[in-house]
């Protein structure tokens, strides 16, 4: 077995979006820089959407412009539309996020298309992306159960991963946006899409609502996944899922690897002081295992 895994942290846009008060700019190109710092090498910087859907995040194209770029380190963002992927291109992204949902009445809410409508408007943001040389990944939301319609069949999910395929992406992600899955579904899903996809092109997305977030990764692990999403802090959320909270948090997805002995090329102890900056920065506690425990630390 591999003993390494691929992270990326989602937090500046998964994690940001879903704040109720924007951060200023320069703290998100901070956030951004402290992260390279602690040996993040793919992070989602932001999202190239319409503003007025996600207003936290409509600075996108000034993140991107100030950030100090490194070596070896890929930022990407989301992008649903050519106008998106115009701005990212501008922008200098390194990958493109072209998302969708695998339930039907989510992918309406979340970006005003019925699925098969949805198609028409990827395709050419994936060939434009890939004739930039851009790494094309596709998020599939609702893959484990959807706000509004509960249960997702499997058959579904194949559906939108093989049409992303045949649209040209390079990678899939699958998200469990409303945090329903359980270990066992995670499992079963991941020997699906296997079928289609081989496992070096895949990875997980997991938000924590009801805690089974770190079972999840661990049983994506146990079948073969070595990419996965978190979030620093455990920020995040749709807000376009009712009842989403935050992703898994990045620092305890880091805890549960490193204890285990797999490489994750991060620094955990520099990390965690970026964790404490971002507290500050945001004005709240941060809820990740990780950060309780070093709190608690400091108090003692
Ligand atoms: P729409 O209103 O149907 O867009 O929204 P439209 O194509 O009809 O265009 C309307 C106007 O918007 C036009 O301007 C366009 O130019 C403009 P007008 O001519 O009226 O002046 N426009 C844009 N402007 C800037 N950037 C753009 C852009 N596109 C159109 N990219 C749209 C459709 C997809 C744009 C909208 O629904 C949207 O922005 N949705 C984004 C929702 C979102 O970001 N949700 C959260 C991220 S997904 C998530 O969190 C899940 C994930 O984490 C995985 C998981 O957890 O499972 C990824
Ligand atoms: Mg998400």
């Amino acid at each position: 077995m591999e003993e390494r895994v691929w992270l990326r942290d989602v937090g500046p846009r998964d994690g940001l979006q879903n704040e109720r008060v924007a951060v200023a700019t320069e703290l998100k190109v901070e956030l951004v820089e402290r992260l390279m710092d602690a040996g993040v090498v793919s992070i989602e910087v932001s999202s190239f959407v319409h503003p007025r859907w996600i207003p936290q995040l409509a600075d996108a194209d000034e993140v991107f412009a100030r950030i100090r770029r490194r070596p070896g380190v890929e930022l990407s963002a989301l992008v649903p539309n050519e106008r998106g992927l115009d701005r990212a291109i501008a922008a200098k992204v390194d990958a493109v996020h072209v998302f969708m949902s695998a339930s039907e009445s989510h992918n309406r809410k979340n970006i005003n298309k019925s699925i098969a409508e949805t198609y028409p408007v990827l395709r050419p943001v994936v060939q434009g992306a890939k004739a930039e040389g851009l790494v094309v990944r596709g998020y599939v939301s609702t893959v484990f159960g959807c706000p509004y319609e509960g249960d997702v069949p499997v058959s579904q999910v194949l559906s939108v991963v093989e049409r992303l395929f045949e649209l040209g992406i390079d990678e899939v992600a699958l998200g469990d946006t409303i945090g329903v899955a359980v270990p066992s579904q995670v499992a079963s899903v991941v020997r699906e899409v296997e079928r289609i996809v081989p496992l070096d092109r895949v990875s997980l997305h997991f938000h924590d609502t009801r805690g089974m977030a770190i079972a999840n990764i661990y049983a994506g692990w146990l079948a073969g996944v070595r990419r996965f999403d978190g979030s620093i802090g455990g920020l995040g959320g749709c807000p376009y899922a009712p009842g989403a909270s935050g992703n898994v948090a990045f620092e305890d997805v880091l805890y549960l690897f490193e204890k285990m002995g797999v490489e994750t090329g991060v620094d955990p102890v520099r990390y965690m002081d970026v964790v404490a900056w971002l507290e500050g920065v945001i004005g709240k506690p941060l809820a990740s295992h990780a950060r309780q425990v070093a709190r608690g630390a400091c108090e003692a």
